[in-house]
């Protein structure tokens, strides 16, 4: 199946679409320093396109045949870790809806943080996504059940034209693993670190962390263990001079890129794309639930 990824990023999600045997035929995105990591990782190409320009886009894509369309809108906008008022970038989850209703893949995947369920913009996509003619199964995905050391739960709309609401849910709880991944569990001894610190939010929140837990959920930020962080009770070890936070890579890799996937553009935006990303294992998990509905599919029609 030939795919379109929206709002590509570094190409976390395309990753693990295509670990899992898609194919992917166009990626857009509007950051320069997303499209040149994602350009210097594959190799097919991804492209600068604003997609708040839903006309000029389908006018773009108008002679591309595709069967699927992914693609994660930016969060912002409903994340916890920004101002939780909707404001004009929900307007692209619009955007991404008029671009499915126009041009009816069969299938198409749309991932945001979990909150996005509850949502103006949210709500009026999925009526679009409905009135398209398809249906749909609507999860929040733990990744650490997902072949992925982070708790980072995203939740996913994934549609399939002239299906049931739900046509996957069943496949997808199967798929599950039954217990976290733990960030030792997928390092094994290579991080060579017990324990590391995270940067809490607040002081009321802990900021040391255990390698035999997954790890919180990677933000686009990274900071070094301040002056000011004096200790939590939750700490799993003391604060010492021993005591450091993940480098880059390692969060690249907690995120589930290979090792050898190259960053582009400044190390704080290296670190926006890595927060940004869908984990690449969560993509593949996905998208292999998704071949094993469509083998389902093809065998019951060949049946019928
Ligand atoms: C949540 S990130 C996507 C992450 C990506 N799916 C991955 O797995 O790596 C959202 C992306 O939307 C892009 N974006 C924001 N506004 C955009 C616009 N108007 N047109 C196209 N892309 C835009 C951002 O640059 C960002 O890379």
């Amino acid at each position: 199946m030939k795919i379109l990824d929206l709002f590509c990023g570094c190409g976390g999600l395309s990753l693990g679409f295509q670990k899992a045997g898609y194919e992917i035929t166009g990626a857009y995105d509007a950051w320069q320093p997303a499209i040149d990591t994602y350009n210097a990782n594959m190799s097919h190409e991804a492209s600068l396109f604003d997609l708040s320009d839903v006309d000029g886009f389908l006018q773009a894509i108008k002679d591309q045949h595709f069967d699927m369309i992914i693609g994660g809108p930016p969060c912002q906008d409903f994340s916890s870790a920004g101002h939780r008022k909707e404001r004009d970038r929900a307007n692209l989850t619009r955007s991404y809806a008029e671009i499915i209703s126009s041009t009816k893949p069969l299938y198409f995947v749309m991932e945001n943080v979990a909150r996005t369920r509850n949502s103006k913009a949210y709500h009026v996509a999925r009526q679009m996504f409905v009135d398209a003619g398809y249906g749909l199964t609507e999860m929040v995905l733990d990744s650490s059940f997902c072949g992925v050391p982070q708790i980072r739960k995203r939740f996913f709309c994934i549609g399939a034209l002239d299906e049931k609401d739900n046509f996957m849910k069943d496949i997808l709880l199967d798929a599950m693993g039954d217990k976290r991944m733990t960030v030792r569990d997928y390092f094994g001894k290579k991080l060579g670190v017990d324990h590391y610190y995270r940067h809490p939010r607040n002081y009321n929140r802990r900021g040391v962390f255990s390698v035999d837990e997954p790890s919180m959920t990677i933000r686009g930020v990274n900071r070094p263990v301040p002056g000011g962080y004096k200790g939590h009770h939750g700490d799993t070890a003391p604060i010492d001079e021993n005591l450091r936070p993940l480098t880059t890579q390692e969060r690249s890799q907690i995120q589930t890129f290979p090792k050898n996937f190259k960053w582009l553009g400044s190390k704080t935006d290296a670190e926006q794309m890595i927060g940004n990303a869908v984990p690449v294992n969560l993509g593949k998990f996905v998208a292999s639930c998704i071949t094993e509905f469509e083998n389902m599919r093809v065998q019951k029609d060949k049946v019928a």
